[in-house]
């Protein structure tokens, strides 16, 4: 794992037996995680892995705080998360911009909340917006934008809370596949410039692969568990087609239902 200042990491989250069933229509109990535990260290780049359906964004939630789980509990810093707050960064599937509002109102919309005055907001979304590489864009509105940027808004309006963690959920699944990858090594660089702890959600073991300290993988079949880790310890930036990359990843595939 990559730790620059060689110390013992800290422990940020943990995940304790968690367990999640959701009420459908009907009445119908549908269990959807169970009994997951999980830790995640301080600045670690940790991306959950699993097929559609197996309780990935469920998961992400709960660390979240936006859903409460049945059982079990997660801490941040030792104390039990009750509920979503500014620490927590989140970047969503969809793009869950406001459309009537301009890249850099997106992008303030959590500091004026938090009543931050405007001459220090203007300065921490230009600062992140220059980090996505958006500037030129201030005044854009989101349908002016490409997927890929209107994805790096979302980033970029996460990181403007000065979360210590993010929680990205499968961010550039809607994206094509060259933007994606484009958007995958902007992601490393941006972990690499201003590190913060972060859990990925991916269906997609090449993204995985690119960008993980450490995978976790989650079954494919309702109720989703946490099947197995692998600890990715290859240099970085990463080559896709390395051949310890390609190692790991016939080890991974040769382990997983997962369609590769
Ligand atoms: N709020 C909810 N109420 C009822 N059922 C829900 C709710 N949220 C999720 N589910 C159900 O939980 C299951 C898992 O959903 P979840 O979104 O966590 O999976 P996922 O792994 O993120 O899937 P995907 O890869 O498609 O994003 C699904 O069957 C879904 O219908
Ligand atoms: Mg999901």
């Amino acid at each position: 794992m990559n730790y620059e200042c060689g110390c013992d990491p800290k422990l940020k989250i943990h995940c304790e037996n968690v367990s999640k069933t959701f009420i459908q229509k009907g009445n119908q109990q549908v269990p959807v995680i169970r009994d997951v535990s999980l830790d995640v260290m301080e600045n670690e780049f940790l991306v959950v892995c699993g097929p559609g359906q197996c309780g990935k964004s469920t998961l992400l939630k709960i660390i979240a705080g936006l859903e409460i789980p049945d059982t079990g509990f997660v801490t941040l810093d030792g104390q039990p998360i009750t509920g979503p707050g500014p620490d927590r960064g989140m970047v969503f599937q969809s793009y869950m911009l406001f459309a009537w509002k301009t890249v850099r109102d997106n992008v303030e919309l959590g500091l004026k909340l938090r009543n931050i005055p405007a001459n220090e907001r203007h300065e921490i979304a230009q600062h992140y917006i220059n980090m996505v590489g958006l500037q030129g864009f201030e005044n854009h509105y989101p349908h002016q934008l490409s997927g890929g940027m209107k994805q790096r808004v979302g980033i970029a309006r996460a990181y403007a809370n000065a979360p210590t963690v993010m929680l990205l959920d499968e961010p550039f699944g809607q994206l094509d596949a060259q933007t994606r990858m484009f958007m995958q090594k902007e992601t490393a660089r941006i972990w690499e410039q201003e590190k913060r702890t972060v859990i990925f959600v991916t269906n997609n073991i090449d993204e995985a692969l690119f960008l993980a300290d450490r995978i976790v993988l989650m079954e494919g079949k309702l109720p989703g568990t946490v099947k197995t880790e692998y600890v990715v310890d290859l240099p970085r930036p990463r080559d896709h087609i390395s051949e310890a990359l390609l190692r790991l990843r016939k080890e991974i595939t040769d382990n997983t239902e997962l369609v590769l």
